[in-house]
């Protein structure tokens, strides 16, 4: 695999201990993380960043759709089956390149039943999290929306550097979205101890018709004071969505100039800021900015009250 990787002039990827992670989860199924998890990632190693996405979607994960479903190789199902001796070595040679610095874990491309299927242990996928982390400046997950209630993956959630739950306007989608964002940052804040437990709101899919109105979508999620620091949103992009998935090629790829990929190219430049450290001068005055964005006491209570 390393002479092939070099001979299509990929990048080699190095030990790395540096390497930030970060989740996207959606409210609900459909709601649009696959295609933010692989254009993001795609997004971030064109920033220069050695990317490796996880597609931690046993059941019908589709990264691989998005990127470069006609060489994918070795899946989840194979790495889980190595586990206990998998290093960055191994993992090394497992991943599937698909662009210059970004490769892939996909899903298993079939579902076995659950006599052959058990569910992954916590301990298992957190230790191919911290693997891939070694391999990569950046490691994004692709999770599916039942990781925010199944046991195997609560120690992920709680030790990823950064988690993004992808919503959408509608009201099913948004009646999760409340459900999963009150949950998700109750684990995180615990699990982080007072330390920065990131978790931010992505709104998907926005356009002119949508069923629910922006703003009453994140009045429902108590963030209407605070979408700039907790919140963005993303436009629906069907035609450019469409060709990127027939064609098995990144959005941002396909159609660079696309508001979907422009606004991804955004995130992504945000991200890689937000994972850089900072220098010390910065740092204090990054400090009083960040005190105005976090959330009041009132805001927790708010939150508190609805869900008890
Ligand atoms: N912003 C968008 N514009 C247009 N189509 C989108 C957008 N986001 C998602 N989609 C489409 O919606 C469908 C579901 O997206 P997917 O990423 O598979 O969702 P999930 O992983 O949450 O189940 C796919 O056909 C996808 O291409
Ligand atoms: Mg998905």
């Amino acid at each position: 695999m390393a002479m092939e990787i070099e001979s299509r002039g990929l990048a080699p990827m190095q030990a790395n201990d540096t390497a930030r992670t970060i989740g996207l989860i959606g409210s609900k199924g459909g709601v649009g993380t696959t295609l933010l998890a692989s254009s993001l990632a795609w997004a971030l190693a064109e920033r220069g960043l050695r990317v490796v996405l996880l597609d931690l979607d046993t059941h019908g994960g589709q990264a691989a759709l998005h990127l470069c479903e006609r060489n994918a190789g070795p899946t989840l199902r194979d790495v889980l089956q190595v586990i206990d001796r998998l290093d960055d070595t191994l993992l090394d040679t497992l991943l599937t390149p698909c662009s210059p610095r970004l490769r892939l874990l996909p899903a298993p491309r079939q579902w076995l039943g659950p006599a052959v299927e058990a569910a992954p242990e916590p301990q298992h996928l957190l230790r191919l999290v911290h693997t891939a982390a070694t391999l990569a400046d950046c490691v994004v997950l692709d999770l599916p929306a039942r990781a925010a209630v199944e046991k195997a993956f609560a120690a992920v959630l709680v030790d990823l550097d950064r988690l993004e739950l992808i919503s959408e306007p509608s009201l099913p989608a948004t009646f999760n979205a409340r459900r999963s964002w009150h949950w998700l940052q109750t684990l995180r804040a615990e699990g982080h101890e007072g330390r920065d437990a990131a978790c931010h709101v992505v709104l998907n899919q926005v356009h002119r018709h949508q069923a629910l109105d922006s703003a009453q979508v994140w009045r429902t999620l108590g963030l209407e004071d605070r979408g700039a620091a907790f919140g963005r949103e993303l436009p629906r992009s069907d035609e450019a969505v469409a060709q990127a998935i027939y064609q098995g090629q990144a959005l941002g790829a396909l159609q660079p100039r696309d508001a979907l990929s422009r606004a991804v190219a955004r995130w992504a430049e945000e991200v890689e800021g937000a994972f850089k450290p900072k220098p010390a001068a910065a740092a204090h005055a990054d400090s009083r900015a960040l005190a105005q964005a976090t959330p009041s006491a009132g805001w927790r209570e708010r939150l508190i009250r609805w869900a008890t």
